[in-house]
């Protein structure tokens, strides 16, 4: 088992990667299930898949699964999957020294964290991350989140978890297309800082997708290593280390508001062609080398992720597209940052970036010239 500990000063806390460990899941989380009734936030989905184990591990150490299920997918991250989460831990008379389990994946981590983040103005919560993108992103890092009508992700806290627990063996029930999401965000930390990792990626890619466990493992692990020094660095994203972790989402964010934030185009794959937008658009600026920014692009095609705007089918202009933008929630001041490339690993925060030029653009990149 591989281990990262996120440094907040008296909010530190381990990160825990490896097979084996929801099997484990007593053990692991110690001192931190005080009580018999252990409250599980969680998806019917991952339930189905997980619940026997889960049940297990508790059973064997004389406790008792506690389950609230929701529908799988975005809708729970809204006001009515909150306050049906944070009545049902009323009822299950969660306490502030409680610790609550978010069982699933990057909806469920945000939206159990901001529970726990208001009930009882704070209670405990342990992140058991079950996709990828999860593992790597979401669960470190305190994030927290619902959705609103204005917008993805508009109300939220930052919230630390108390533990999180990476369990490799269950991202073998996962769908290869959500495993490359996952992967997007794998090599988005080589592409963002650290180039040997990006190496490393475009010679083991295909071990990562293929859940070779040495290679899952070292994946898993180099992120979270990744983000934990980023977060340590700027919990907050008030000093622009963290924004960092956001290439390829400003260009993401305006291709999956254009495809309606549907299965059109995922998450993860609306990062992976904006991460090859942002690269190119680097170039373009002078700022990469071309052949870097087509090395990017060959990685993310390489894993079966999307690497061409031209080939997602859109109808729009640049323009629709760099309007989609102005409602992103990193607007500042009437200006949007973008997550620019000097090299490979090495991501700059660019506030001067002119929106027209980018709209010329990605005229061209939805032309494919
Ligand atoms: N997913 C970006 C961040 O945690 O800051």
């Amino acid at each position: 088992m591989a281990g990262v500990r996120v440094e907040l000063a008296g909010r530190s806390y381990d990160v825990r990667i490896g097979g084996g460990l929801l099997r484990d899941l007593a053990a692991q989380s110690g001192a931190l299930l005080r009580k018999p009734r252990v409250p599980i936030v969680t998806d019917a989905n991952v339930h189905a898949l997980w619940a026997e184990t889960v049940e297990a591990a508790l059973g064997a150490a004389g406790k008792e699964a506690r389950w609230l299920i929701h529908a799988p997918g975005e809708s729970a991250k809204s006001w009515d999957g909150l306050s049906r989460t944070v009545e049902w831990l009323l009822a299950e008379e969660v306490e502030r020294g409680d610790h609550i389990v978010a069982l699933g994946g990057g909806v469920i981590g945000d939206l159990t964290g901001f529970a726990a983040s208001m009930l009882k103005r704070g209670c405990g919560f342990i992140q058991v991350p079950t996709s990828l993108l999860a593992q790597v992103d979401s669960s470190v890092g305190g994030k927290t989140a619902i959705n609103v009508a204005a917008g993805k992700n508009l109300v939220g806290a930052f919230y630390q978890p108390a533990l999180v627990l990476a369990d490799t063996d269950v991202l073998a029930t996962l769908a290869p297309r959500e495993l490359r999401c996952g992967y997007a965000e794998v090599i988005k930390y080589g592409i963002l800082g650290d180039a040997a990792f990006f190496d490393w990626c475009e010679a083991h890619g295909r071990d990562v997708l293929a859940l070779e466990p040495d290679a899952i493992t070292r994946a898993v692990t180099t992120s979270v290593e990744a983000k934990a020094r980023i977060v340590a660095e700027d919990e907050r994203e008030t000093s622009g280390a963290r924004a960092l972790l956001n290439l390829g989402h400003t260009f993401g964010h305006a291709l999956e508001a254009e495809t309606g934030y549907s299965d059109r185009l995922l998450h993860g794959e609306a990062v992976a062609t904006g991460m090859v937008l942002a690269a190119r658009y680097s170039a373009r600026k002078g700022y990469l080398a071309q052949a870097d920014a087509e090395r990017i692009a060959s990685a993310i095609a390489a894993a079966g992720l999307p690497a061409e705007l031209s080939s997602l089918g859109l109808k729009c202009d640049g323009k629709a597209l760099t309007a989609h933008m102005l409602h992103d929630k990193k607007m500042d001041a009437g200006t949007l940052p973008f997550i620019l490339l000097r090299g490979i690993g090495e991501a700059f925060l660019d506030r001067a970036v002119d929106l027209a030029d980018v709209a010329a653009f990605l005229d061209g990149e939805l032309r494919g010239t």
